[in-house]
């Protein structure tokens, strides 16, 4: 079962979430990290920033995978998860921007781009910790409802669902690209660690159905539970539709020691 994780605010996940995956790159400084884009992880990124430089945690080996990017918008679009990358999570960690990559959005819809940053991720030995936000619809990455739980990456095709989650980044609906070049579902599952986080009322649903449900292509969150090595970081409003809330919320204020990766303040 997952190790899952529930605090008051968003801000206190992160933070925990930051020392759970400072923890993983302190045990191995050449850390092959799988970055997420969105609103999720903005805050994690800034606390990992904060807790190395206080706990004197050498980042500059790491080298980010991005979960995915859009098709069709050039890396320096303003709009595109490189650009966001760059500017959310390399400047705020100090890191090489050549560390980061990003499947390459321009290259077009052949499956040759997938091929190639599947390549690249076994070259670098496969990513150590991957982080994961969630659709409100339970897409992981741009794996939609429907995904293959086999599948590697390639181009997707985004959901409305999705398109109008993420349109207040873009000046309308209609500028929202419709496809996407993700990790598959089956790439994800081969990073060594799953770092998990849902925040708000609107992931309520598609967290139980992930780590509650049962495991299916119409929920590809709910993939997790085949993984061996994940954990989970929740608000209050994201964690409300679980059905274990209370067991979950109790053994982790329960527990007889404080986990190893915690970090004193
Ligand atoms: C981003 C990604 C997506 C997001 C998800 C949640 O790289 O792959 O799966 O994690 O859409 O987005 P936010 O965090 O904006 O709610």
């Amino acid at each position: 079962m997952a190790e899952i994780v529930i605090l008051e605010s968003s801000e206190e996940a992160s933070a925990l979430a930051a020392q759970r995956i400072l923890h993983h790159i302190r045990a191995k400084p050449g850390h092959n990290l799988g970055v997420a884009t969105g609103a999720t992880p903005l805050s994690l990124y800034r606390q990992m920033a904060s807790y190395a430089r206080e706990y004197g945690i050498r980042i500059d080996g790491v080298t980010a995978f991005a979960l995915d990017e859009y098709l069709g918008l050039a890396p320096g679009s303003p709009h595109s998860f490189h650009h966001a990358l760059l500017e959310h999570f390399v400047k705020v960690m100090g890191l090489d921007p050549a560390r980061l990559r990003v499947p390459n959005g321009v290259a077009g819809a052949s499956g040759e781009v997938g091929a190639e940053f599947e390549q690249e991720i076994r070259g670098a030995g496969g990513i150590d910790c991957q982080i994961l936000g969630i659709g409100s619809n339970g897409h992981i990455g741009f794996n939609e409802p429907g995904s293959s739980l086999a599948s590697r990456t390639r181009v997707t095709m985004l959901a409305e669902e999705t398109r109008r989650d993420n349109s207040s980044h873009f000046s309308c609906l209609k500028d929202v690209p419709r496809y996407s070049i993700s990790q598959g579902i089956g790439t994800i599952l081969e990073a060594r660690h799953l770092v998990l986080l849902a925040f708000g009322s609107r992931k309520a649903r598609a967290v139980a159905a992930a780590l509650e449900g049962p495991v299916t292509a119409s929920c590809p969150g709910s993939a997790i539970q085949l993984h061996p090595s994940v954990t989970v970081f929740l608000d209050r409003d994201s964690s409300r539709s679980l059905s274990g809330l209370d067991y979950y919320t109790q053994s982790w204020q329960n527990q007889p020691e404080s986990p190893s990766w915690r970090f004193a303040r």
